[in-house]
């Protein structure tokens, strides 16, 4: 949540900010603002609430030229404290406007902090946890041994803060860097010629460079246009970690599309493929990193998978492969609430932490706390270097590129197949499975791409159902096995895109409950297990949608080609292609995330960044 970006070069420091925010607006979208300094050290900022498109007309009303300078900061807000109003926009600035703040995460203590300000005589202008950041480090600036000194000051700061945050400070006593510091929120650095960046994700700079470095836990980063110095909070020299960024600018653009989101669907079938690719080697599943022995591995005799959101319905999938392959336990849990439960955990215990971003507060701490229990971690991140990955014992990258749209899509689909992929790792450590069907499964894995290239075939036809369905009121999703995670999804995407009731059923309570809701007209979406796969379940859904539509459901149903059976109960029929009954989230899925989206275009709602959310939920 929230997206910040730095930047110190020879280029205008507002175009390239205002650039890294426009790919950042993803994180928050209640308030946008930029500061720019001068060689002189004078400092000028515009804050707007709102979206970015507020502050850019904001900058054209002032003048784009009162911004010039070559450094700079930029922020995008999802506000906790404090309204989404322009007093509670970032940047923060100290009483003297020298210092400005733009700041992601929440400092824990800032209420304590805020008092003994005030109680110092200084005067705050914003509700935030952040302005308080401002204050301090002026103040350090200004006194005893971090006098003059920017990176001491913020060093000092950090020191006495509590809770998630990375911040960007600038100085205009020091107008040729900037400090950038993190404890459990995102950082990186990109690193340029003659110019150098920080930013939440490697996207706000994508266009300038590839070369990027990876900030560790309590690690402050000093940056100018020759590069940048790492130390610990006490000053201690540190290192970053540098990768180069495997993909471009064109992955973080719309390329013609409407919105990201469609464009992230049609890209579902390369999510895959890459996220498959290198992980069958020399007759094995091999993992990106793994700090657990394989004897370890061996030793597990129970799963835990936390997540939330699109995430953990991923894991709901992931249940029935893993104890189908590996005869293992396997409970499937919203990261939010694991560790308030006090689960059952120890060394044979495994967790499996799955999460786009890879830091996703909920999960992060799920992580935390199952590692103090001394289970093995193993994270499914899409993220490179991101914190869970970096606190877990093994990772599997899920390669489905940079997503924008905040509702999951290609990151959903690449983390059912990361979770297939650890699912068949544990098969092969313990023996439940021989070498060939380890093999078997993964070729079937690898056909996938191909199906759901065939259900994009779909697209037009789910958009115009879409558009017709727009004004009901509420919509339930039926599922059976694996299509009821399914239904879960495709109810959350509608929901949340389209601030539309939605709930998905397991389809076997429909009579303890659920059938109550069923009156004219009401659509009923449902995903339908194979006649040849599931056949027992397939009849007792056909059973079901005959239930429903004599007491009047209008009946959208998702089935395998070639399903005559279903065809006279369904007013509305998706075909998708036919794949093994495991792999069938991955195609039936597709059309479901379609729906939501257009019927979200539709009632004129933005499909890419729907209201209240974020993308990375990086508070509690
Ligand atoms: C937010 C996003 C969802 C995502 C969830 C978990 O709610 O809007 O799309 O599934 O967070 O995020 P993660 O990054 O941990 O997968």
């Amino acid at each position: 949540m929230c997206g910040i970006v730095g930047y110190v070069g020879h280029r205008q420091a507002l175009d390239v900010v205002l650039g890294g925010l426009r790919r950042m607006e993803y994180r928050g979208y209640d308030s946008a603002g930029v500061a720019v300094l001068d060689g002189a050290g004078s400092l000028t900022v515009e804050r707007k609430a709102g979206r970015l498109a507020n502050l850019e007309s904001a900058l054209d009303t002032t003048g784009r030229d009162a911004f010039t300078g070559t450094a700079g900061m930029g922020h995008t807000r999802w506000a906790t404290h404090g309204a989404p109003v322009d007093r509670n926009s970032h940047p923060h600035r100290d009483s003297s406007d020298r210092v400005a703040v733009v700041h992601n995460g929440i400092i824990e203590n800032f209420a304590a902090l805020r008092a003994e300000l005030e109680a110092a005589g200084v005067e705050l202008t914003s509700d935030t946890d952040t302005e308080t950041t401002a204050h301090l480090i002026a103040r350090a600036f200004d006194e005893g041994d971090t006098k003059g000194d920017l990176a001491a000051s913020v060093r000092t700061v950090c020191r006495r803060l509590e809770g998630a945050f990375t911040l960007v400070v600038t100085h205009a006593d020091q107008p040729d860097l900037i400090v950038a510091a993190r404890r459990s929120s995102p950082l990186v650095v990109g690193v340029g010629e003659g110019e150098t960046f920080v930013a939440s994700d490697v996207a706000a700079f994508i266009e300038h460079t590839r070369e990027a470095v990876e900030l560790g836990q309590d690690q402050l980063v000093v940056i100018d246009r020759d590069g940048y110095v790492v130390t610990d909070f006490d000053g201690e020299p540190a290192q970053g970690k540098p990768f180069t960024v495997d993909w471009d600018l064109s992955a973080a653009e719309k390329g013609g599309h409407e919105y990201f989101m469609l464009k992230e669907i049609e890209e579902q079938p390369d999510a895959l493929a890459n996220t498959l690719r290198g992980h069958f080697e020399s007759g094995r599943i091999v993992l990106d990193e793994q700090r657990i022995a394989d004897q370890d591995l061996r030793d597990v005799d129970k799963v835990f998978v936390v997540a939330c959101g699109s995430a953990y319905h991923s894991g709901l999938v992931a249940k029935y492969a893993i104890e189908h392959w590996c005869r293992l336990p396997v409970e499937v849990e919203l990261a939010s609430e694991f560790r308030y439960r006090d689960p059952v955990l120890d060394r044979d215990t495994l967790v499996v932490a799955v999460s786009q971003s890879g830091e996703t507060a909920d999960t992060l701490e799920a992580v935390r706390h199952a590692r103090t229990q001394k289970a093995r971690v193993l994270a499914v991140c899409n993220t490179n270097g991101a914190q869970i990955p970096r606190e877990s014992d093994a990772v599997l990258y899920t390669h489905a590129g940079p997503e924008i749209g905040v509702a999951s899509t290609k990151a959903f689909l690449a983390q059912i197949a990361a979770n297939y992929l650890v699912g068949l790792a544990l098969a092969q450590a313990r023996g439940t499975k021989y070498p060939d069907e380890v093999a078997r499964e993964f070729s079937e894995l690898e056909a996938m791409p191909a199906a759901v290239h065939k259900v994009l075939s779909t697209v037009e036809q789910v958009r115009d159902l879409g558009r017709r369905m727009a004004d009901s009121k509420a919509v339930l999703f039926l599922g059976r096995h694996v299509g009821f995670p399914v239904a879960l999804e495709g109810a959350l995407k509608l929901k949340e895109l389209a601030y539309m009731h939605a709930e998905g059923f397991a389809a076997g309570e429909l009579k303890h409950g659920p059938i109550a809701l069923i009156e004219e007209g009401l659509p009923v979406v449902v995903v339908m297990p194979s006649p040849k796969g599931r056949a027992v379940l397939h009849a007792k859904l056909v059973s079901n949608i005959s239930e429903i539509q004599a007491r009047g459901a209008r009946t959208i149903v998702i089935a395998e080609e070639g399903d005559d059976t279903v065809r006279p109960f369904a007013d509305e029929l998706v075909e998708v292609p036919a794949v093994p009954t495991l792999l069938q989230p991955l195609v039936s899925t597709v059309p479901l995330q379609v729906l939501a989206a257009e019927i979200a275009r539709t009632r004129g709602y933005d499909v890419d960044k729907p209201r209240n959310l974020a993308k990375s939920v990086t508070v509690e």
